[in-house]
Protein backbone atom coordinates (compact mmCIF):
# COMPACT_ATOMS: atom_id res chain seq x y z
CA UNK A 1 0.00 0.00 0.00
CA UNK A 2 1.37 3.47 -0.78
CA UNK A 3 1.51 5.54 1.87
CA UNK A 4 0.27 9.61 2.33
CA UNK A 5 2.40 12.65 1.77
CA UNK A 6 1.14 15.57 3.86
CA UNK A 7 2.03 19.17 4.24
CA UNK A 8 2.35 21.53 6.16
CA UNK A 9 2.16 25.06 4.83
CA UNK A 10 2.22 28.84 6.30
CA UNK A 11 4.22 31.76 7.09
CA UNK A 12 6.21 32.09 9.88
CA UNK A 13 5.41 31.52 13.54
CA UNK A 14 2.14 29.69 12.53
CA UNK A 15 3.42 26.67 14.36
CA UNK A 16 4.39 23.94 12.12
CA UNK A 17 7.24 22.32 14.00
CA UNK A 18 4.52 21.95 17.09
CA UNK A 19 2.44 20.69 14.99
CA UNK A 20 4.48 18.32 13.07
CA UNK A 21 5.53 17.23 16.67
CA UNK A 22 1.92 16.46 17.40
CA UNK A 23 0.97 14.57 14.53
CA UNK A 24 3.95 12.16 14.46
CA UNK A 25 2.82 11.10 18.19
CA UNK A 26 -0.50 10.52 17.21
CA UNK A 27 -0.08 8.31 13.64
CA UNK A 28 2.71 6.39 15.68
CA UNK A 29 0.26 5.81 18.40
CA UNK A 30 -1.90 4.15 15.71
CA UNK A 31 0.99 1.98 14.68
CA UNK A 32 1.71 3.50 11.47
CA UNK A 33 5.34 4.07 10.08
CA UNK A 34 6.14 7.90 10.01
CA UNK A 35 8.22 9.70 8.09
CA UNK A 36 8.96 13.29 9.39
CA UNK A 37 10.91 15.94 7.23
CA UNK A 38 11.77 19.57 6.18
CA UNK A 39 12.09 21.70 3.19
CA UNK A 40 14.34 23.09 2.09
CA UNK A 41 16.25 20.41 3.07
CA UNK A 42 15.69 16.87 4.18
CA UNK A 43 18.31 14.99 2.62
CA UNK A 44 22.04 15.52 2.59
CA UNK A 45 22.45 17.53 -0.06
CA UNK A 46 19.28 19.20 -0.03
CA UNK A 47 20.33 20.26 3.58
CA UNK A 48 23.77 21.77 2.07
CA UNK A 49 21.14 23.82 -0.33
CA UNK A 50 19.21 25.02 2.76
CA UNK A 51 22.11 26.42 3.93
CA UNK A 52 23.06 28.36 1.35
CA UNK A 53 19.44 29.48 0.79
CA UNK A 54 19.03 31.09 4.09
CA UNK A 55 22.09 32.42 4.60
CA UNK A 56 23.60 35.86 3.59
CA UNK A 57 21.77 38.87 2.49
CA UNK A 58 18.38 38.70 1.01
CA UNK A 59 19.39 39.34 -2.35
CA UNK A 60 21.88 36.89 -2.44
CA UNK A 61 20.07 35.11 -4.82
CA UNK A 62 17.57 36.58 -7.60
CA UNK A 63 13.83 34.91 -7.24
CA UNK A 64 13.77 32.89 -10.17
CA UNK A 65 17.42 31.39 -9.17
CA UNK A 66 16.00 30.96 -5.41
CA UNK A 67 13.17 28.70 -6.73
CA UNK A 68 15.23 26.52 -9.19
CA UNK A 69 17.56 25.65 -6.24
CA UNK A 70 14.13 24.86 -4.26
CA UNK A 71 13.67 22.71 -6.77
CA UNK A 72 16.88 21.18 -7.16
CA UNK A 73 16.43 20.81 -3.23
CA UNK A 74 13.35 19.34 -3.01
CA UNK A 75 14.18 16.58 -6.50
CA UNK A 76 17.18 15.19 -4.79
CA UNK A 77 14.57 15.18 -1.24
CA UNK A 78 11.50 13.62 -3.45
CA UNK A 79 13.71 10.94 -5.25
CA UNK A 80 15.69 9.71 -2.43
CA UNK A 81 13.89 9.96 0.51
CA UNK A 82 10.03 11.10 0.12
CA UNK A 83 9.20 8.51 -2.77
CA UNK A 84 11.11 5.55 -1.31
CA UNK A 85 8.87 6.01 2.51
CA UNK A 86 5.64 6.75 0.56
CA UNK A 87 6.32 3.25 -1.68
CA UNK A 88 7.05 1.17 1.81
CA UNK A 89 3.20 2.82 2.76
CA UNK A 90 4.90 5.32 5.85
CA UNK A 91 3.31 8.30 6.47
CA UNK A 92 5.41 11.44 5.50
CA UNK A 93 4.89 14.78 7.15
CA UNK A 94 6.86 17.56 5.82
CA UNK A 95 7.26 21.15 6.94
CA UNK A 96 6.93 23.22 3.66
CA UNK A 97 6.87 22.18 0.31
CA UNK A 98 5.89 23.24 -3.01
CA UNK A 99 3.34 25.66 -1.89
CA UNK A 100 6.12 27.93 -0.34
CA UNK A 101 7.87 28.32 -3.48
CA UNK A 102 4.84 29.81 -5.19
CA UNK A 103 4.04 31.55 -2.04
CA UNK A 104 7.58 33.04 -1.75
CA UNK A 105 9.27 33.35 -4.48
CA UNK A 106 5.96 33.57 -6.70
CA UNK A 107 3.47 35.89 -5.28
CA UNK A 108 6.16 37.70 -2.87
CA UNK A 109 9.44 37.81 -4.98
CA UNK A 110 7.65 38.34 -8.25
CA UNK A 111 8.56 35.00 -10.14
CA UNK A 112 5.21 33.77 -11.83
CA UNK A 113 3.09 31.36 -10.99
CA UNK A 114 2.86 29.89 -14.16
CA UNK A 115 6.96 29.63 -14.52
CA UNK A 116 6.99 28.01 -11.12
CA UNK A 117 4.49 25.53 -12.22
CA UNK A 118 6.79 24.68 -14.90
CA UNK A 119 9.34 24.20 -12.92
CA UNK A 120 7.70 21.70 -10.98
CA UNK A 121 5.88 20.04 -13.92
CA UNK A 122 9.44 19.95 -15.21
CA UNK A 123 11.21 17.89 -12.21
CA UNK A 124 8.56 16.03 -10.79
CA UNK A 125 5.46 15.59 -12.57
CA UNK A 126 2.62 15.60 -11.21
CA UNK A 127 3.53 14.63 -7.95
CA UNK A 128 1.71 16.51 -5.14
CA UNK A 129 0.87 16.11 -1.92
CA UNK A 130 -2.14 13.96 -0.46
CA UNK A 131 -3.21 16.68 1.90
CA UNK A 132 -1.87 20.01 2.40
CA UNK A 133 -2.31 21.78 6.09
CA UNK A 134 -2.13 25.68 5.55
CA UNK A 135 -1.41 27.02 8.84
CA UNK A 136 -3.06 30.86 8.53
CA UNK A 137 -2.30 33.48 10.96
CA UNK A 138 -2.00 36.59 11.71
CA UNK A 139 1.57 37.95 10.67
CA UNK A 140 1.79 39.99 13.89
CA UNK A 141 1.12 37.35 15.86
CA UNK A 142 3.53 34.75 14.20
CA UNK A 143 6.30 37.46 14.72
CA UNK A 144 5.59 38.03 18.00
CA UNK A 145 5.78 34.17 18.74
CA UNK A 146 8.96 33.72 17.11
CA UNK A 147 10.59 36.73 19.18
CA UNK A 148 8.70 35.21 22.55
CA UNK A 149 10.95 31.72 21.84
CA UNK A 150 13.80 33.79 21.78
CA UNK A 151 14.47 33.66 17.65
CA UNK A 152 15.95 36.46 16.08
CA UNK A 153 13.26 38.75 14.24
CA UNK A 154 15.88 39.09 11.41
CA UNK A 155 13.94 37.55 8.64
CA UNK A 156 10.85 39.28 9.77
CA UNK A 157 12.41 42.65 9.77
CA UNK A 158 14.74 42.31 6.67
CA UNK A 159 11.26 41.11 4.78
CA UNK A 160 8.22 43.46 6.76
CA UNK A 161 5.24 43.22 7.95
CA UNK A 162 3.79 44.04 4.21
CA UNK A 163 5.52 40.90 2.52
CA UNK A 164 4.36 38.77 5.44
CA UNK A 165 0.65 39.84 4.61
CA UNK A 166 1.35 38.88 0.82
CA UNK A 167 2.54 35.51 1.57
CA UNK A 168 -0.58 34.76 3.79
CA UNK A 169 -3.24 36.18 0.91
CA UNK A 170 -0.74 33.89 -0.99
CA UNK A 171 -1.12 30.84 0.94
CA UNK A 172 -5.20 31.05 1.44
CA UNK A 173 -5.35 31.81 -2.15
CA UNK A 174 -3.39 28.68 -3.16
CA UNK A 175 -5.99 26.72 -0.68
CA UNK A 176 -9.07 28.45 -2.18
CA UNK A 177 -7.70 27.17 -5.44
CA UNK A 178 -7.86 23.73 -4.53
CA UNK A 179 -9.74 22.87 -2.01
CA UNK A 180 -9.39 18.89 -2.89
CA UNK A 181 -5.57 18.75 -1.26
CA UNK A 182 -5.52 21.99 0.98
CA UNK A 183 -7.50 22.62 4.40
CA UNK A 184 -7.21 26.13 6.09
CA UNK A 185 -6.31 25.77 10.12
CA UNK A 186 -6.75 28.85 12.11
CA UNK A 187 -3.56 28.71 13.93
CA UNK A 188 -4.63 31.13 16.16
CA UNK A 189 -6.05 29.10 18.83
CA UNK A 190 -4.20 26.83 21.08
CA UNK A 191 -1.87 24.13 19.67
CA UNK A 192 -4.07 21.50 21.31
CA UNK A 193 -6.66 23.33 19.28
CA UNK A 194 -4.83 23.14 16.22
CA UNK A 195 -3.48 19.83 16.66
CA UNK A 196 -7.35 18.77 16.74
CA UNK A 197 -8.51 20.55 13.41
CA UNK A 198 -5.48 18.97 11.31
CA UNK A 199 -6.24 15.66 12.97
CA UNK A 200 -9.91 15.78 12.18
CA UNK A 201 -8.58 17.13 8.69
CA UNK A 202 -6.51 13.65 8.10
CA UNK A 203 -9.42 11.51 9.38
CA UNK A 204 -11.81 13.36 6.94
CA UNK A 205 -9.21 13.35 3.86
CA UNK A 206 -7.23 10.30 3.56
CA UNK A 207 -9.99 8.13 5.43
CA UNK A 208 -9.02 5.25 7.72
CA UNK A 209 -5.51 5.58 9.65
CA UNK A 210 -5.73 3.31 12.04
P1 LIG B 1 11.45 27.40 8.09
O1 LIG B 1 12.14 26.09 8.20
O2 LIG B 1 11.58 28.26 9.28
O3 LIG B 1 10.04 27.29 7.61
O4 LIG B 1 12.30 28.22 7.03
C1 LIG B 1 12.34 27.95 5.73
C2 LIG B 1 12.40 29.27 5.00
O5 LIG B 1 12.56 29.02 3.62
C3 LIG B 1 11.15 30.10 5.18
O6 LIG B 1 11.49 31.46 5.34
C4 LIG B 1 10.43 29.91 3.88
C5 LIG B 1 11.55 29.69 2.90
N1 LIG B 1 11.16 28.86 1.74
C6 LIG B 1 11.04 29.47 0.50
O7 LIG B 1 11.26 30.68 0.38
N2 LIG B 1 10.68 28.70 -0.58
C7 LIG B 1 10.46 27.36 -0.50
O8 LIG B 1 10.15 26.71 -1.50
C8 LIG B 1 10.60 26.74 0.80
C9 LIG B 1 10.36 25.25 0.94
C10 LIG B 1 10.94 27.53 1.88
Amino acid sequence: MRGRFITLEGGEGAGKSTLVKALESWLAERGRDVVVTREPGGTPGAELLRDILLTGATDRWSPVTEALLMYAARVDHVERLIQPALERGAFVICDRFADSTLAYQGTAGGVPAERIRQIHAASLGGFHPDLTLVLDIDPRIGMQRTLDRGESATRFERLGLDFHNRLRRAFLDIAAADPERCVVIDAGQSPENVAGSAISALEARLGQIA
